[in-house]
Parts: C-alpha cells; sequence; structure tokens
C-alpha cells in the first residue's frame, strides 16, 4: 500500500514529530510518509529534527503575515505544493482559518494534552493541575473549526499525583503521545476511520 503523503505542522521542540519519524523509519508498514515539516516559526527544534532526518522543511513565518486568512492561505499551498494530502498538527501554536478545514476536511489531525472536553487550548497542563484533576489525558482528534473540538480519534487516560508539577505531568502525557498519536495517524492514513457526526468508529 503506498503510504498517505502527510505535512507536520511543529512551532517547537517536535517531540511528536520525532515520534512519527521514528514510526515511520522502523515500521515498513505505517501508513503515512511525512513530506513536508512546516512551522510557523524559523529556528525551532523541530526544524533541526526534519533537517536530521532528510524531511523537506518549509518555514511561514506567522510574524510576516499577522493575519490569520492569509497566513492560513500559504500554509494549505506549501501542503499541497509539497503533494501532502493531510495535515498533521504536533505542537503546532497558530490556530487555522476556516479555510484550513474547507481543504482538507477531516484531513486534519491534532494532538491534545487533555482529556476533551476538559481544558481546551494552549495550557492544559498547567489547568488541570490547578484544578486539582486525578485524571487527566491525552486526546487525539480530527480538527474542525473550534479549538481541541472535533471528532475524537483516541483517548487514553493519565493519573494526576499530589505531587506533579507541570514538568512531570507533561513528560508522562508525552511518552503517551509518542505512542498514541503515530497509532491514531496511521490509522487514519490506511482508511480505517469512518467519522459519523462526532463519533470516530475505528474499523
Ligand atoms: C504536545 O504535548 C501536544 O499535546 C501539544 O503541544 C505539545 C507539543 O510538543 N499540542 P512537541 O513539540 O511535539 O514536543
Amino acid at each position: 500500500m503506498t503510504p498517505l503523503p502527510v505535512a507536520v505542522f511543529v512551532s517547537g521542540s517536535g517531540s511528536n514529530l520525532a515520534a512519527i519519524l521514528d514510526r515511520q523509519a522502523t515500521d515498513p508498514n505505517f501508513g503515512a510518509k511525512v513530506v513536508l515539516v512546516l512551522s510557523d516559526r524559523p529556528g525551532v527544534r523541530a526544524l533541526q529534527r526534519a533537517e536530521a532526518a532528510g524531511v523537506p522543511t518549509e518555514v511561514v513565518d506567522w510574524a510576516a503575515y499577522g493575519d490569520r486568512e492569509t497566513f492560513t492561505g500559504a500554509v494549505c499551498d506549501a501542503t499541497k505544493g509539497h503533494g501532502a494530502e493531510a495535515i498533521i498538527l504536533a505542537g503546532f501554536m497558530r490556530i487555522l482559518g476556516p479555510e484550513a478545514i474547507a481543504q482538507f476536511p477531516l484531513r486534519i489531525l491534532n494532538t491534545h494534552p487533555a482529556l476533551s472536553p476538559a481544558f481546551a487550548g494552549v495550557h492544559a497542563i498547567r489547568e488541570a493541575i490547578r484544578y486539582g484533576v486525578k485524571v487527566t489525558g491525552v486526546t487525539v482528534h480530527f480538527v474542525d473549526e473550534q479549538v481541541d473540538h472535533g471528532p475524537i480519534i483516541a483517548q487514553q487516560a493519565i493519573r494526576v499525583d499530589p505531587a506533579d508539577d507541570e514538568t512531570s505531568l507533561l513528560a508522562r502525557v508525552q511518552a503517551v503521545e509518542h505512542r498514541l498519536y503515530p497509532d491514531a495517524i496511521d490509522a487514519f492514513a490506511k482508511g480505517r476511520l469512518r467519522v459519523e457526526g462526532r463519533k470516530v468508529i475505528w474499523q
């Protein structure tokens, strides 16, 4: 089976990108092939990881655009320009405009470090600790027009200890993400996910 060409969008350290590239390198049956790593800012570690793996990179610098609509158009053009047919958000810190969802309907995936619908937004781990929840987790989902909201592909719970701080909880969250996200991407790329409204059925 020919792997599905995908673009991975990053903004920072790129540990999820590394997990995806590692799966691609070690599993000959992995359903996806990363054909582009796109960052909204220059100089981030994720871009170095991509270059080290020999994957083409592009920076679509948010600072040079500043408005969501033209920025979204530029990232969609870059994605299509590299032949990618889906977008994998991996620590990407920008909200894409509606044009991206229109161009890639149910073809944009994200990983969120909480159990949706709890703690949407960028400070999910901090908020979970402050709230005092005993359980948080990871949610892999399709992207729709609302932040951290689209149909849920996979979730895994993680216990929160009273002694946890952001660093310790983030480490356990990412250990889960680094397995759950490549699994979800593989199933998606192989056409094994059927979406009925908000429900995602693994086939
Ligand atoms: C991940 O924990 C993800 O849940 C969140 O941003 C973080 C990105 O980390 N959306 P990395 O850049 O993949 O290391």
